[in-house]
């Protein structure tokens, strides 16, 4: 493992995976020096609450410090920098950088500047590769195994990165998917390819209830707003599918529901003291697998 740099789950291998599962649970709770002297930027041109705060928490717990753009409209590409001169100045003033953008391909491009350690915090509808990695550690930790299970996607399965990310490292393990969605949103075709491609049988279909007793992993999705060209439509798509504590309970009681959050109305809060709410632990488990990325990325760095 010599990876620098995290642009797309594409390119992980599933010893990778395995790897930076088995190290972020080993970095659970603890404070570290891996950063010592270190800096990272957060550069965030596209609205974070956790992705942001959580990549700064594991940098902090790693002994690093941070610098960081939380608000686009405050920086000089406000008054028409390119993000190749953001670029090109920033990694000047940090040793690890981090990165949000609404642009799909944009981390790609970013890499094409600066050489040193930088993960991608989303691009677009396109890839969220650390958000992935977060969801494998919590499938694994809170069902033991990751192969053998039955995992649904259901929401904005066509602009949702998380699930785009997701199904890249899925496929390297033996489970099976359901996609479930309105017709409007449903998973790009090139998903379903891979999946064929690597043989993980998966089946696409509107319905959740009837659906229920076959999960062990339901993952949640927000139908994604700032993606819609025509806001008629979302208005039309956001009360597709609505998770209560009622249906939760139809399902298997070892099933565990993943969302990456931020939720808008596609979850009741009453699924929260439900032992199948793994949402907000999944949130947590986002520290320690951006603990082990940081440190890995930055040792095989320097
Ligand atoms: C996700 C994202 O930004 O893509 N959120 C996150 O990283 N926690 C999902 C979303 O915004 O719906």
């Amino acid at each position: 493992m010599n990876r620098t740099q995290l642009i797309t789950t594409a390119d992980l291998t599933r010893e990778e995976v395995d790897f930076f599962i088995k190290e972020a649970d080993e970095l659970r709770g603890k404070s570290t020096n891996n950063l010592e002297g270190v800096v990272m930027a957060s550069l965030f041109f596209e609205p974070s609450t956790r992705t942001r705060m959580s990549f700064e928490s594991a940098a902090h717990r790693l002994g690093g410090r941070v610098i960081t753009v939380a608000n686009a409209s405050s920086t000089s590409m406000k008054k028409g920098e390119t993000l190749d001169d953001s670029i090109r100045v920033i990694e000047k003033y940090a040793d690890i950088l981090v990165m949000r953008h609404p642009k799909e391909g944009s981390a790609a491009d970013a890499i094409k500047i600066t050489k040193k350690p930088f993960l991608n915090a989303g691009d677009g509808a396109n890839q969220h590769p650390t958000q992935a990695l977060l969801d494998m550690y919590t499938i694994q930790k809170e069902m033991g195994s990751i192969d053998g299970n039955t995992i649904a996607f259901v929401g904005d399965l066509k602009f949702g990165r998380t699930v785009h990310s997701l199904l890249h490292l899925l496929k390297h393990y033996k489970v099976k998917i359901i996609f479930i969605s309105p017709e409007q949103l449903k998973i790009p075709n090139h998903y379903l390819d891979l999946l064929k491609e690597s043989s993980v049988e998966y089946l696409e279909t509107s319905e959740l209830k009837k659906h229920m007793p076959d999960i062990d992993v339901l993952y949640m999705t927000r139908i994604q707003q700032e993606r819609f060209e025509d806001l008629d439509q979302y208005y039309m798509l956001k009360g597709s599918y609505v998770l209560n504590s009622e249906l939760v309970r139809s399902g298997k009681e070892s099933m565990r529901v993943l969302h990456p959050l931020p939720r808008i109305d596609e979850m009741t809060t009453d699924v929260d003291s439900l032992p199948q709410a793994a949402y907000f632990r999944e949130a947590e488990n986002g520290v320690y697998m951006r603990m082990a990325l940081l440190k890995n990325l930055w040792k095989n760095f320097k």
